[in-house]
C-alpha cells in the first residue's frame, strides 16, 4: 500500500488528480469509479483544469459512481439545482466541466423503482464494462467507504444500506443543511456498490483530509480488518493502493516515518513513480 502525505489538500488533489490524469492518458477508455463528498473536490478541480488547459481527453471514459441517497435523482439534461442528489452533485463538481460522454455515466439511480432489482443490474454494468480500473474513494466520519455503514459485510455487494446516525449528522451538515432541507426530511437510506465490489476494482485510490478525519484514518490504515470500520477492507486489497492524506488527517498514524521513507525510496527504484 502506497501512503502518501502532503501537507496540504491542494498539493493532496493534485497528487491525486495526476493519478487519475496517467490512468486516462494510459488507457483513454478506462473505467474510473468516481466518489462524492468535499474530499474528492479538489482533485475534480484539478482534472477540469488539465481538461481545460491540457486537453485531457475523457471522451472514452466510462465512470461509475459508488453511492446514491434513495428517493433523489435527476435528469442529467435538466439538472435541477436544488436537487441534493449525488447526481446532481457529480454533474456541478465535474461532469459539466469536463467531455465524458453521458451515455458513459453510470450513477446508481435513487428514484429506481425497484431498488433492489436496479442494484443487480448495476453489477451486471460494471462487469460489462469490464469492471473498474481505478476505483476513487474518501471515507465517512464512522470509517465507511461509500456507503458501508458499520456491520456491513466485507464481501457485501451493490445493494440498499440503512444510514447511521453520524453518516446523517455528517451529512446533513455537509449536504442538505444548506439547501434548506430539514435533517428529518433528508433520505436515510441509500444505494451503495458494496465492500466486495469495491475491492474487484483493478487500483483503488483512496483520499481524506483534515484533522477529523486523522483518528478514523488511523483505524482503517493500521487497526484491525473489521466490518466495523468497512475502510479497513483496503488492507485485503489485492490490486494497486495508494492513499493519499494531508498532513492532519495523517496525524494519527503510527508508522509515518515509515510511509515518507518508502514513498522516497520508491522513487529512487521505481523512477516513473
Ligand atoms: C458520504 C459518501 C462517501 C464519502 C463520505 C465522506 O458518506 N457516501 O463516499 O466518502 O461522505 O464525505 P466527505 O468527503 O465530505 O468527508
Amino acid at each position: 500500500m502506497d501512503i502518501i502525505i502532503r501537507d496540504t489538500y491542494e498539493e493532496m488533489s493534485r497528487y491525486a488528480a495526476g493519478l487519475i490524469a496517467s490512468m486516462v492518458r494510459q488507457k483513454p477508455d478506462c473505467v474510473l469509479g468516481l466518489a462524492t463528498g468535499s474530499t474528492p473536490i479538489g482533485a475534480y478541480r484539478e482534472l477540469e483544469r488539465m481538461h481545460r488547459e491540457e486537453g485531457l481527453d475523457f471522451s472514452q471514459v466510462k465512470t461509475f459512481n459508488l453511492d446514491e441517497y434513495l428517493g433523489v435523482g435527476i435528469d442529467l439534461n435538466k439538472p435541477y439545482k436544488m436537487d441534493q442528489s449525488y447526481a446532481r452533485f457529480m454533474y456541478e463538481e465535474l461532469f459539466k466541466h469536463i467531455n465524458v460522454k453521458k451515455e458513459n455515466i453510470h450513477i446508481p439511480d435513487g428514484l429506481a423503482k425497484n431498488p433492489e432489482e436496479f442494484c443487480k443490474e448495476y453489477e451486471e454494468e460494471i462487469r460489462k464494462a469490464g469492471g473498474i480500473d481505478l476505483q476513487l474513494l474518501g471515507i465517512g466520519g464512522d470509517g465507511h467507504w461509500a456507503f458501508n455503514e458499520p456491520g456491513s459485510s466485507l464481501a457485501s455487494r451493490t445493494r440498499v444500506e440503512i444510514l447511521t446516525k453520524q453518516t446523517l449528522d455528517d451529512n446533513y451538515e455537509s449536504f442538505y443543511k444548506k439547501a434548506g432541507i430539514s435533517r428529518e426530511q433528508m433520505p436515510h437510506f441509500a444505494i451503495t456498490m458494496g465492500i466486495g465490489t469495491i475491492l474487484e476494482a483493478r487500483n483503488i485510490l483512496m483520499l481524506a483530509n483534515g484533522r477529523k478525519k486523522a483518528a478514523v484514518v488511523a483505524k482503517a490504515l493500521e487497526g484491525p480488518v473489521t466490518s466495523q470500520v468497512t475502510a479497513s477492507a483496503i488492507q485485503l486489497f489485492r490490486g494497486g493502493v495508494t492513499v493519499v492524506l494531508d498532513r492532519e488527517a495523517a496525524s494519527e498514524l503510527k508508522n509515518t516515518e515509515h510511509y515518507l521513507h518508502r514513498e522516497k525510496l520508491k522513487s529512487t527504484f521505481f523512477p516513473g513513480n
